[in-house]
């Protein structure tokens, strides 16, 4: 239990990764609000039936005021908020010479923009109090991807985000870090299954030296690692959760 007593908001985590990160959190301790575009009811089921505590919040992260709103709501529930984490993201891929305005700005709307509103928030809230950890899900994408400028440029958005707040943070007991998965089985991923006979998901497993698709849960296992006193020494990193696929 190294995360009893601490709150907090885990965004997108209705399903996939931000469900097994807010299901780590609860395990550790922590009350957790489980924020997503959709109500996040069965998460919070799965949470609440283990004894552990959270509740649903229903937002958009690409609206500032949602996430002002959601930042006061942990605070009023709770008492505090310890532990940010943006995890909400989408994807629109496509070939950078096909890909339309509609999804570039889309993506940079939720998984940047969003990020910055959850980031930004949270930060003003820990800096008055002294404390805080900031964990901001970045991807192994970050670095580059066929068919993915839009997110590519959106997640390496949020690693030299996640730095800067790292630094300006750092004397006011603030940490904030990036996890980049690499292939995680989540619906976002899944959808690989159903094209050209499952090619396609073979393929990307095939780029992971461990030979298979990881658990959100061994997201959430870093994501509490970095949330607990153990880690309060780090900041300003970019850990890769990937099998070995990100180099
Ligand atoms: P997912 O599509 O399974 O789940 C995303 C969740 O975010 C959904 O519950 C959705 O309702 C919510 N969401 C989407 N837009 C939102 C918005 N504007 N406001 C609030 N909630 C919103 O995706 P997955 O796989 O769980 O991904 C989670 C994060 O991890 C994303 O940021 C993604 O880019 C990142 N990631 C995932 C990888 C993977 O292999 N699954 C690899 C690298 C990064």
């Amino acid at each position: 239990m190294r995360l009893e007593g601490k709150v907090a908001i885990v965004t997108g985590a209705g399903r996939g990764l931000g469900k097994g990160i807010a299901k780590k959190l609860a395990e550790e301790g922590a009350s957790v609000v489980l924020a997503d575009m959709n109500p996040a009811d069965e998460a919070v089921k799965e949470i609440t039936d283990n004894g552990g505590t959270a509740v649903s919040y229903t937002v958009n992260i690409s609206e500032q005021e949602e996430v002002k709103a959601l930042v006061n709501f942990a605070i009023e529930k709770y008492g505090t908020l310890d532990i940010m984490v943006n995890n909400a993201g989408i994807n629109r891929d496509g070939m950078l010479h096909k890909m339309s305005k509609e999804n570039w700005d889309l993506v940079i709307a939720v998984d940047l923009t969003g990020t910055f509103y959850g980031t930004q928030e949270a930060i003003k809230y820990m800096r008055e109090k002294g404390y805080g950890r900031i964990i901001n899900i970045s991807s192994g994408s970050w670095l580059g991807n066929i068919g993915q400028a839009n997110y590519a440029a959106a997640k390496a958005g949020v690693v030299g985000l996640t730095k800067t707040a790292a630094r300006e943070n750092a004397k006011k007991g603030i940490t904030c870090n990036a996890i980049c998965p690499g292939f995680i089985e989540t619906d976002m991923t899944s959808k690989l299954k159903e094209v050209n006979d499952g090619a396609a998901w073979e393929s990307m497993i095939s780029r992971v030296p461990m030979g298979y698709a990881g658990k959100p849960s061994d997201v959430g296992n870093m994501v509490a690692f970095l949330a607990s006193d153990e880690a309060s020494y780090i900041t300003s990193e970019v850990i890769n959760v990937g099998g070995g696929m990100i180099v």
